[in-house]
Formats: structure tokens, C-alpha cells, sequence
């Protein structure tokens, strides 16, 4: 069977996820693509902190250009995260004619237009289905599902970090800081944990879902945000009390041909299905004309599952590279005019 040879930035948790599933899987992921798929390279910080790793006969590099410029790497995966340098690094990547998997928001929502246009200019595909709601494949779903059918509102909790905290202070009791900390020692928070409580995140992840949803780009200065940071138990108490929950919620919606994108602390009366959504884990409904309203549920943060994600797209691109289909974005399905934004 031929092989198709996978690079990697970055090996924390979601990375650490990715190469376990690729390892216990090979036989299945062969017998799905018909490719035998190979990591062969990972570029981390500090190479002696991965021993396990070099026995797996894969190479370990301190010097992302062995990856990106590496004849032999077909698909590049970026886990390292952030937005500089890694945007420039994925730049490479596809001008070198490989194709790209990131589970990378930050990125994607700032500057997913301009990596879309470059994947596109060089035939290679751009996948980012973990970057919302971790192990929900809501992009693919989005696109395939939704094609024909006119979106009129997403709705959704898509931080798993917040979701965890606000849980926690509602069932346990728990200090909000306290949760932070639990949330931060299962690896749902990011590395610095401002961007989650401060509904940055989640903006990021409104921002990917308003573009697959409506076709509209829009930026951070666009939205509405506010985050967690500021609900106290005290709050959790009384909206309790009156038969509510407190959900970090964010929504994207068509009014009047404009769009409203906001994320903020919510509301949710007991009986809504959001108020059931409990610990790390997403929901996000989606409305269109045709279908009604929808809801999928899942983790939407951790390592397994935001791994999974990743592995799908891994799968999806080299189903292309064997077809011969590469240059795939996930954006230009939406024949809709966009709409316009609410600056507009
Ligand atoms: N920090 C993110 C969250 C990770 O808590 O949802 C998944 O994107």
C-alpha cells in the first residue's frame, strides 16, 4: 500500500491526542483511504521532552522548517497554536503545495480568509474542523448538511471552559476561581485562560460559524462580547432561585438582512435543552428555513475528542490527495449573498 507522509507543529495535548489515535488506528484509517498514513516528523520546543515519541521511530525537530519544507510531507498538522508565527508557518506549508489540518480559532477566525485564498491558489486543502466545539463536527456538518437549506440563526454554548466553570459553581458550589483552576488541569482551557473567560473564544468560534453559516465575514470589533469573568456566585444563586441558569451563550443571527453576532453571559430557563448542557461539553442549534431547528451536543474541548476532530480532517484530505479532489476550503459552498454585517 502507498504511504502519505504527515508532519506536525506542535505536540501538547491536542498533538499528544492526534498521534495516539493515529498510532491505535492505522490499520482502520489504511482500510478507510486506502493510504497507509505515516507521521514522520514533529517540530516541537524542547526535544528531549518527548523520549515515548523518538522510540516511535519519529523524528523530533526544534526547526519547523524540517516539517514545512520536507519534500516527503504531504500534510502538515498544526497544533502548536497561536496566530504569529504559526500564520506564516501555514503560509509555507501551502505554498509548498502541502495540505493543511488545524484545530487553530484564533487563527482561522482573524485570518482565515487570506490562508483560504492561498490554499486555493495552490490546490491544497484547509481543514479546521476541531477549531469549533472541539469533538462536534458541526463545520462538515454545516457544509454538507445545510447546503440548500437558508441558515437564519446559530445559537450555541461552543466554550467548554466556561460551560465547565458555570457548571461547577451551580452543582458544587464552587468558587469561580477554584473551577478555572479544575477546568485549566483538564486541559479544556487554553494556555492562558483570558481568551475563554473573557468570551474571546467563543467569539472566535461565532466568528468561523457566521462565515460557514451566512457566507459574512466578520471580525472581533463586529461582535458583542462579554465574557464569565464577572458572574459570581451570588448570580448563580438568584438566576437558580427563579428557575434559570446562567449559559456563556453566542449567537449568530439574520435580522432583517443584517447579521447580530454576539457572545454573552445568558439566562436559559431550566427547561430550554441549553440549561442541560453540562460540564466541558458544546451544543450548538442551528435553524434553517427548510429543516427547522437542529441541536448537536458533544465535548467541545479536551484532548481525545478535539483530537478526533483533527483525524477526521487528516482523513478527509488524503480522500482528496487518492481522488485527486485537493483544494478543498470548506468555504465557497454557500451560494447565498452574504449578508451584511452590523457595522454596515
Ligand atoms: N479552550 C477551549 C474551550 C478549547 O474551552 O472551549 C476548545 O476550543
Amino acid at each position: 500500500m502507498e504511504s502519505i507522509k504527515v508532519g506536525m507543529l506542535g505536540l501538547g495535548t491536542v498533538g499528544g491526542g492526534v498521534l495516539k489515535i493515529m498510532q491505535e488506528h492505522q490499520e482502520k484509517i489504511s482500510a478507510i483511504t486506502g493510504r497507509r498514513l505515516e507521521i514522520t516528523k514533529i517540530a516541537v520546543r524542547h526535544v528531549a521532552a518527548h523520549p515515548e515519541v523518538a522510540e516511535l521511530g519519529i523524528e523530533l525537530t526544534d526547526d519547523v522548517n524540517a516539517v514545512l519544507n520536507d519534500p516527503d510531507i504531504q500534510i502538515v498538522v498544526e497544533v502548536m497554536g497561536g496566530v504569529d508565527p504559526t500564520k506564516d508557518y501555514i503560509i509555507q506549508a501551502l505554498k509548498n503545495g502541502k495540505h493543511v489540518v488545524t484545530a487553530n480559532k484564533d487563527l482561522i477566525a482573524q485570518r482565515g480568509s487570506e490562508l483560504v485564498k492561498i490554499a486555493q491558489a495552490n490546490h491544497s486543502d484547509l481543514f479546521y474542523e476541531a477549531s469549533v466545539a472541539g469533538g462536534i463536527p458541526i463545520l462538515r456538518t454545516i457544509v454538507n448538511s445545510f447546503a440548500a437549506d437558508q441558515i437564519e440563526d446559530v445559537k450555541g454554548i461552543v466554550n467548554g471552559t466556561t460551560n465547565y466553570i458555570l457548571t461547577q459553581m451551580v452543582a458544587k458550589g464552587m468558587t469561580y476561581e477554584a473551577a478555572l483552576k479544575s477546568a485549566q488541569e483538564l486541559g479544556f482551557a487554553e494556555s492562558d485562560p483570558t481568551n475563554d473567560v473573557k468570551g474571546i473564544d467563543a467569539a472566535y468560534k461565532m466568528i468561523i460559524l457566521t462565515q460557514f453559516a451566512y457566507g459574512t465575514n466578520v471580525k472581533l470589533s463586529d461582535l458583542s462580547v462579554e465574557g464569565i469573568d464577572k458572574i459570581d456566585a451570588v448570580d448563580i444563586q438568584q438566576a437558580k432561585s427563579m428557575g434559570y441558569t446562567v449559559k456563556l451563550v453566542g449567537e449568530s443571527a439574520e435580522i432583517n438582512d443584517h447579521l447580530a453576532v454576539s457572545v454573552a453571559p445568558v439566562l436559559v430557563p431550566n427547561d430550554h435543552p441549553l440549561a442541560t448542557i453540562q460540564n466541558e461539553n458544546n451544543a450548538v442549534l442551528v435553524k434553517g428555513a427548510a429543516v427547522g431547528t437542529t441541536m448537536f451536543y458533544g465535548p467541545g474541548a479536551g484532548k481525545m475528542p478535539t483530537a478526533n476532530s483533527v483525524v477526521s480532517d487528516i482523513i478527509a484530505t488524503t480522500k482528496n490527495i487518492v481522488l485527486g479532489t485537493s483544494g478543498n476550503t470548506f468555504n465557497g459552498y454557500r451560494q447565498k449573498a452574504a449578508l451584511a454585517k452590523p457595522s454596515e
